[in-house]
């Protein structure tokens, strides 16, 4: 038997589901937000949740229903005109939701703000971000990555998943 590589550590999962609204894509969150904060996986500094899809696809949505499974009690609001907002998890913990949305950010100056290094590499973070394609530079390889796709009516999409 192998025993060198943990079949725990390198498990992949791939979740792909149809949502046919708001709501439950939201809920999708929020059962993701609950295994977080049941478990968090063990990676090296923060946990980083990458959020891919065009416009109004429903990433701020999904990080929504992610905060209510954590339990916070804040309603989380797009931080368009911010590069980021933190919401404290659980005071006792220091356990802090980053959510990042990166769609403004043009060079890598623009980015500069992020390169704090703390935001990534903080155990207790978790980090959520819209737009990761706009900072390639920060994004981690060990992500959990989700895609949303527009379907074919107005309020279907796809959402990918893949940890
Ligand atoms: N199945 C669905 N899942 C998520 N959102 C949906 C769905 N159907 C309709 N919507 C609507 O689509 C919009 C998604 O907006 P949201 O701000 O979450 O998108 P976004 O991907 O964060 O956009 P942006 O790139 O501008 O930040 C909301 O108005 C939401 O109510
Ligand atoms: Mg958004």
């Amino acid at each position: 038997m192998n025993t060198s590589k943990s079949p725990k550590r390198h498990r992949l999962f791939n979740i792909r589901i149809k949502s046919p609204s708001a709501k439950v894509t939201k809920k999708f969150g929020e059962t993701l937000g609950l295994e977080l904060r049941k478990k968090i996986p063990k990676v090296n500094g923060a946990l980083v949740i990458s959020l891919r899809g065009e416009l109004g696809s429903g990433k701020t949505t999904l990080i929504q229903g992610i905060a209510r499974g954590l339990g916070l009690k804040r309603h989380i609001v797009s931080p368009t005109f911010l590069l980021m907002r933190v919401y404290a998890i659980a005071k006792k913990q220091k356990r802090k939701l980053l959510h990042i949305d990166a769609y403004r950010i043009a060079t890598k100056k623009d980015a500069a703000i992020l390169e704090n290094k703390d935001f990534f590499n903080n155990p207790a973070h978790i980090v959520a971000v819209e737009w990761p394609e706009r900072i390639p530079h920060l994004m981690r390889k060990r992500t959990i990555e989700i895609t949303i796709k527009h379907g074919t009516s107005e309020h279907e999409r796809s959402i990918i998943m893949k940890t």
